[in-house]
């Protein structure tokens, strides 16, 4: 397959889960922008925004994303702010199918609640934090390729609507 399948979607939209899955049905490499930083870092998400700031992680995630979508032919999910740097959601656009994974506020709100991993969510009131967040950043995941809605469905169920929206049936037939 010559493009990239690109996800992207809020935080607890599924990217990574559903990646995987792709990735194992098409037999192709996963790449998870945000494991990646963590790797050449030497360090998680939340201790890089808490050590060094959220402006010094957009860098290395602008530096990761770019880096990553050079290659082809790959399953790449990235983290829910990367899209806002308008240039980076033009690049991936540029670099293959771009898949937004949407959900409803409230199912974002069940999956996160419990999360000690979102930086962005470590704040008094981290509901009130995901609907503005949701409200900025929801018109830019809909500029996507392709708009998946995933409140509950499986990953499985998922990852079969991705490839009949965003392959073409002959490409599937290759595989
Ligand atoms: C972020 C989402 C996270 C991670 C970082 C910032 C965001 O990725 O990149 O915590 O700005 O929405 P996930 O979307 O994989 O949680």
């Amino acid at each position: 397959m010559e493009d990239n399948i690109i996800l992207i979607g809020f935080m607890g939209s599924g990217k990574t889960t559903v990646g995987r899955e792709l990735s194992q049905i098409l037999n192709l490499p996963f790449i998870d922008t945000d494991l990646l930083i963590e790797e050449r870092e030497g360090m998680m998400i939340r201790d890089i925004f808490r050590q060094k700031g959220e402006k010094y992680f957009r860098d290395l995630e602008r530096k990761a994303v770019a880096d990553v979508l050079i290659r082809k032919g790959q399953i790449i999910s990235t983290g829910g702010g990367a899209v806002m740097n308008s240039e980076l959601f033009s690049l991936m656009k540029d670099s293959g199918r771009v898949v937004a994974l949407m959900a409803n506020v409230d199912t974002l709100w069940k999956r996160l609640k419990k999360d000690k991993d979102r930086p962005l969510l470590m704040v008094d009131n981290p509901k009130g934090e995901i609907e503005s967040l949701y409200l900025k950043r929801r018109p830019v995941y809909l500029k996507a390729h392709h708009i998946i809605w995933v409140d509950n469905k499986n990953p499985g169920a998922i990852a079969r609507e991705i490839l009949e929206k965003a392959l073409p049936i002959d490409q599937l037939k290759q595989e």
